[in-house]
């Protein structure tokens, strides 16, 4: 599913929280959104799922202008929200559940994207007897089941550990590369953006806009070894650059 930002722009109230924005996602790119605190990337995120109108401007979405919630994607929130009272299993069918299907004919499909995010021992487990990052995972599987062409992720990783960030990483990656749905991914890491995007989209301080956009032209699966590519460290140093201008950063 293609994605196209079209001078989108928004307000709350007098405050500009996002400039107006142009952005061109083609079907199954993945593409970083990398900014600091505050700078309107949920609120983007939003703007695409149709969460939340423009002010001013057009999204579009699989071709089709987005003038309320769009169905066909997933979004992945920064804390998995899960229900505590259904397994790991009952809470990805949820999914298709709230979509009025009958869970049934999804069961076969829910367990396999358990299996493929590593938790194909835990379908019958409870929230409260996973980890952090085994909820997450959860929540990456259930917002895949419904097979969207578009997969909205808000700092996924944010409250994991480096550890199992760093797994958390590589396995969507591999999922990514199984199934080339389009992925939008949030997150604070410049490491985290350059080691997943296809491109990673720099945003500016409040009101946000883009201030670069980079091609990271590095083979995949990137895995652990990326990091020592020049490329890699091209694009780190040269986005860490951009902050230090902007303020973001300062050194030490
Ligand atoms: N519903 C809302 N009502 C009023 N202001 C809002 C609302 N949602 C966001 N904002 C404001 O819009 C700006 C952008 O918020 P947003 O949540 O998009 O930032 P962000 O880049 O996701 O930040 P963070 O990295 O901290 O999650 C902020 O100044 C925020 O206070
Ligand atoms: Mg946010």
């Amino acid at each position: 599913m293609n994605v196209i930002l079209a001078k989108a722009e928004r307000y709350f109230g007098p405050m500009q929280a996002l400039a107006p924005i142009d952005l061109d996602i083609g079907d199954g790119e993945f593409v970083s959104i990398v900014g600091p605190s505050g700078c309107g990337k949920s609120t983007l995120l939003r703007l695409v799922a149709g969460l939340l109108p423009v002010s001013s401007g057009q999204v579009v979405v699989d071709s089709k202008l987005v003038s309320g919630p769009v169905t066909q994607l997933g979004f992945v929130f920064q804390q998995p929200i899960l229900l505590d009272w259904r397994t790991a299993l009952g809470n990805v069918l949820f999914q298709v559940e709230m979509r009025g299907e009958r869970p049934a004919p999804w069961r076969d499909r829910a367990k396999a994207l358990l299996d493929q995010v590593g938790l194909g021992d835990f379908a019958a487990s409870y929230p409260h007897a996973l980890s952090g990052g085994m909820r997450q995972r959860v929540a990456i599987a259930r917002a895949l089941v419904h097979e969207p062409g578009l997969l909205l992720m808000d700092e996924p990783f944010g409250a994991l550990d480096a550890l199992t960030r760093e797994q958390m990483r590589i396995d969507l990656e591999a999922l990514w590369m199984r199934r080339r749905m389009t992925v939008l991914f949030v997150t604070h890491s410049v490491d985290e953006a350059v080691l997943l995007g296809d491109r990673v989209v720099v945003m500016s301080p409040r009101p946000g806009r883009i201030d670069r956009i980079l091609d990271i032209d590095i083979p995949r699966p990137r895995g652990l070894a990326a990091r020592r590519n020049p490329r890699f460290l091209e694009a780190e140093e040269s986005i860490t650059a951009l902050f230090l201008e902007r303020g973001v950063l300062s050194r030490a």
